[in-house]
C-alpha cells in the first residue's frame, strides 16, 4: 500500500479561518522526515492549532534513556548498540503513549519508530548481513504503536542540510549522502505503510502546517470538512 499525497485544499478548507472551534480529537499521529524537514516546528505549531487534549510528545525523550541515547551520540556508540537504545527508549516511550490514549487524547509525536528503520537501516546497512530495514521494520511494529497518522515530511537532503546549518556544528547523521539513504528509506516505508502521508516540506511552514491540519482533521474526523 502506498503512502498518500496531499491534493490541493479545497475551497471550503481555504475559507475555514484557524481557530474555528471544533469536535476534540482522538488518536495517534506522528510526525516524521530527516533533519532538517521541519518537523518539529511543525508539530508544535499543529499541537498549539489543535488546542486542549492534545499531548505534544518527542524521540528521543527525556527518560533516562532517552538522555543516554543522546550521549551515544557523543561517544560514537556501535551501530547495533545505538539501534537497541533507540528502540529501548521507544518501549518506554510507547507506555507513554498509550497512557494518554486511554485517557482519550490525541498524542502527536515527534519522531517514532519510522525514525529508527530509516536512520538506523542506513547506519547498519554496511555490518549487517540481510534485510536490515525488513529487520528493523519488524522488530520495531513488534514494540510500538500503529500509529493513525504517520505525517512524512519531505524535502531534499540538499535542503534539510542548508536548513541546519546554523545550529552550530552537524551531528554523526548530518551529512549528505547518509541523508540521501534515510531518504530514500523513508520512501520505502511509505510504500509499504499505509499510515503514511508524505506532505511536501521544501515550502514556506504556514502553507506546510495548513496541510499537515488538513490530514488530520479528515483522517482523524474533527466534524470539520477539512
Ligand atoms: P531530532 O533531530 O529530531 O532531535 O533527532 C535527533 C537525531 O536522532 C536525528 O538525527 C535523528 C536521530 N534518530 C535516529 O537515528 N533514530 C531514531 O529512532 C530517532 C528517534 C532519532
Amino acid at each position: 500500500m502506498r503512502g498518500t499525497r496531499v491534493s490541493p485544499p479545497s475551497l471550503e478548507c481555504l475559507l475555514m479561518l484557524p481557530g474555528h472551534p471544533e469536535t476534540a480529537m482522538k488518536g495517534f499521529v506522528v510526525i516524521e522526515g530527516i533533519d532538517g524537514c521541519g518537523k518539529s516546528s511543525v508539530a508544535k505549531r499543529v499541537a498549539a492549532r489543535l488546542g486542549r487534549g492534545v499531548v505534544l510528545t518527542r524521540e528521543p525523550t527525556d527518560s533516562w534513556i532517552g538522555r543516554a541515547v543522546s550521549r551515544g551520540d557523543a561517544s560514537e556508540l556501535s551501530p547495533f548498540a545505538d539501534a537497541l537504545l533507540f528502540m529501548a527508549d521507544r518501549a518506554l516511550h510507547t507506555e507513554d503513549i498509550k497512557r494518554h490514549l486511554a485517557d482519550g487524547k490525541l498524542v502527536i509525536s515527534d519522531r517514532y519508530y519510522h525514525s529508527t528503520v530509516a536512520y538506523q537501516a542506513a547506519n547498519l546497512r554496511k555490518e549487517f548481513k540481510g534485510d536490515v530495514f525488513s529487520w528493523l521494520l519488524e522488530a520495531n511494529r513488534r514494540i510500538s504503536l500503529e500509529p493513525d497518522i504517520t505525517v512524512l515530511l519531505t524535502v531534499p537532503p540538499e535542503v534539510g542540510l542548508r536548513r541546519i546549518s546554523g545550529r552550530g556544528g552537524y551531528s554523526r547523521f548530518e551529512r549528505l549522502s547518509f541523508l540521501r539513504e534515510v531518504a530514500r528509506n523513508y520512501r520505502r516505508l511509505a510504500r509499504v505503510d499505509r499510515s503514511v502521508v508524505e506532505v511536501d516540506a521544501d515550502r514556506p511552514l504556514d502553507e506546510v502546517v495548513e496541510d499537515v491540519l488538513r490530514v488530520v482533521r479528515v483522517r482523524l474526523g474533527s466534524g470539520r470538512r477539512c
